[in-house]
C-alpha cells in the first residue's frame, strides 16, 4: 500500500535475500522510519516491543526470526531455542504459532545445510499467501460494502472499526480494512469511523494514518462513542480484525471488541470479522476459556505517546502517581454476536459448521 506515493509493504528481505527489514510501527504516524532484524533475538524484540504488530504479521516476522535463527546456526538446538523464543513473544494472536510450527517441522525434516535456505523460502511463501489472503478478503468484504451501499444510494456506507487491522498489520492489504480499500477503489462512496484504541492508539494512529494515505474519508472517534453513533443510525457495519478464532467462532481481538459487538448487537448494526485462516484455532472452540489474553505493561494506560508542539515524540503521564492500573490487551467476543467472518474463501456464519464449510482441508487437519 502507499506512503508519500511509494508502495510498501510491511516487511522485506534485501537483495542478497538474508536481511529483514520492517516498519517501526512504534514511530507511526509522525515518523516513518524501517528497521533492520539482523538475527532472530532481533525479531523477537521487534515482536515483544511492536515495532510489529497485528496478527498475520508477527506470524510472518516469526517465520523470518527462525531463517534468521537457521542461517547462524542450522543445527536442531538452536532452531528449537530460536522457536521458544519467538513464541514466547505474544501469547494472543495464533498465528506467530502457526508460522513458527510450519517453519520449524519443514527445517526439522530437513539436512541442517538446506534448512537456511528452506526456511527463508517458507517466511517469503508465507508472507505471499497472507498478501493473496488478505486481497481476496478485500474482494468478498467488497461485496458487503457494495451492498450496503446499494440500501442506501445517495450517502457513504458508514463503517466503523477498532485497533489496527488494516496493512499494517500484515503484509499487505489488510483484514478489516481490505474490504474498504477494495470498495473504495471501485468507487462505493464510503466512511470510515475510526476507535482510538487506547491504550496504545493504533487506531488514532495506525489506521487514521494508512486511510490518509490512501485517501479514504474518516473520522477518528473515542472509544466510547461507538454505540452513541450507532443508536442514531450513524453506523451501517462494523468491520474489525481477529487475532485468534476458535473453530466455533469466537472472535478474540484488541480489548474494547467486544463492547462494540454488544452495542452493534442492541442496536442491529452487522458486525463483521475479517480474518485469513491462519487466525483459525482449530484446538479450542470456548474463546473465553481457552484463549490467553495478553496483558501488557500498565505504563500503556498510565501515560501516553504523542507529538509535542515543537515537532518531538513525548510521552506524557495521565494518571495521579500512586494509582495502579491493569492493561488487558484483548478480549473475546463471542460467536453469537458475530454477523459472519469474512475469509480468503468466502464470507461465513461465525459456527463450527460455517468455517467447516469452509475450510474442511484445514478441520480435518486438525
Ligand atoms: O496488539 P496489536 O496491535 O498487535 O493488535 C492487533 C489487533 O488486535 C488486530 O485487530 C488483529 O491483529 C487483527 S489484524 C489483521
Amino acid at each position: 500500500m502507499r506512503i508519500n506515493g511509494r508502495d510498501y509493504r510491511t516487511i522485506w528481505i534485501d537483495d542478497d535475500g538474508r536481511r529483514v527489514h520492517v516498519i517501526d510501527q512504534t514511530r507511526l504516524p509522525h515518523c516513518f522510519e524501517t528497521r533492520t532484524l539482523d538475527d532472530s533475538d532481533a525479531a523477537a524484540r521487534a515482536i515483544k516491543e511492536m515495532v510489529v504488530r497485528g496478527a498475520p504479521l508477527i506470524g510472518v516476522t516469526g517465520a523470518y526470526g527462525l531463517a534468521l535463527a537457521a542461517a547462524r546456526d542450522p543445527g536442531d538446538a538452536a532452531i528449537e531455542a530460536a522457536h521458544k523464543k519467538l513464541l514466547a513473544t505474544r501469547p494472543t494472536a495464533v498465528n506467530l504459532r502457526w508460522a513458527l510450527d510450519r517453519s520449524r517441522d519443514l527445517l526439522l525434516a530437513a539436512v541442517p545445510e538446506l534448512r537456511a535456505d528452506l526456511a527463508y523460502a517458507e517466511a517469503g511463501r508465507i508472507a505471499e499467501e497472507d498478501v493473496a489472503s488478505c486481497a481476496a478478503i478485500g474482494d468478498f468484504g467488497a461485496d458487503l460494502i457494495r451492498a450496503a451501499a446499494e440500501k442506501n444510494p445517495g450517502r457513504p456506507v458508514n463503517i466503523l472499526t477498532h485497533c489496527n487491522a488494516g496493512w499494517l498489520a500484515t503484509v499487505d492489504w489488510g483484514t478489516a480494512l481490505a474490504p474498504i480499500y477494495k470498495a473504495a477503489r471501485a468507487g462505493i462512496p464510503l466512511h470510515v469511523w475510526v476507535d482510538e484504541t487506547r491504550p496504545r492508539n493504533q487506531g488514532a494512529s495506525l489506521t487514521a494514518y494508512e486511510l490518509l494515505g490512501e485517501g479514504i474519508s474518516h473520522t477518528v472517534i473515542a472509544d466510547n462513542a461507538g454505540g452513541h453513533l450507532m443508536q442514531h443510525g450513524l453506523v451501517d457495519l462494523v468491520i474489525v480484525g481477529s487475532d485468534r478464532t476458535t473453530r466455533a467462532g469466537d472472535v478474540c481481538n484488541k480489548i474494547g471488541t467486544y463492547l462494540k459487538a454488544l452495542a452493534a448487537h442492541h442496536n442491529d448494526v452487522p458486525f463483521y470479522v475479517a480474518l485469513p485462516s491462519s487466525t483459525i484455532d482449530w484446538r479450542i472452540a470456548d474463546g473465553v476459556a481457552d484463549i490467553p489474553i495478553e496483558e501488557r505493561d500498565a505504563r500503556e494506560v498510565t501515560h501516553i505517546v504523542g507529538r509535542a508542539g515543537d515537532g518531538s515524540i513525548v510521552e506524557a503521564q495521565l494518571t495521579p502517581d500512586g494509582s495502579r492500573a491493569r492493561n488487558y490487551a484483548f478480549d473475546v467476543t463471542p460467536a453469537r454476536f458475530v454477523t459472519g467472518l469474512i475469509t480468503e474463501r468466502g464470507v461465513c456464519a461465525a459456527t463450527e459448521r460455517g468455517l467447516k464449510e469452509l475450510f474442511p482441508d484445514l478441520a480435518d487437519a486438525a
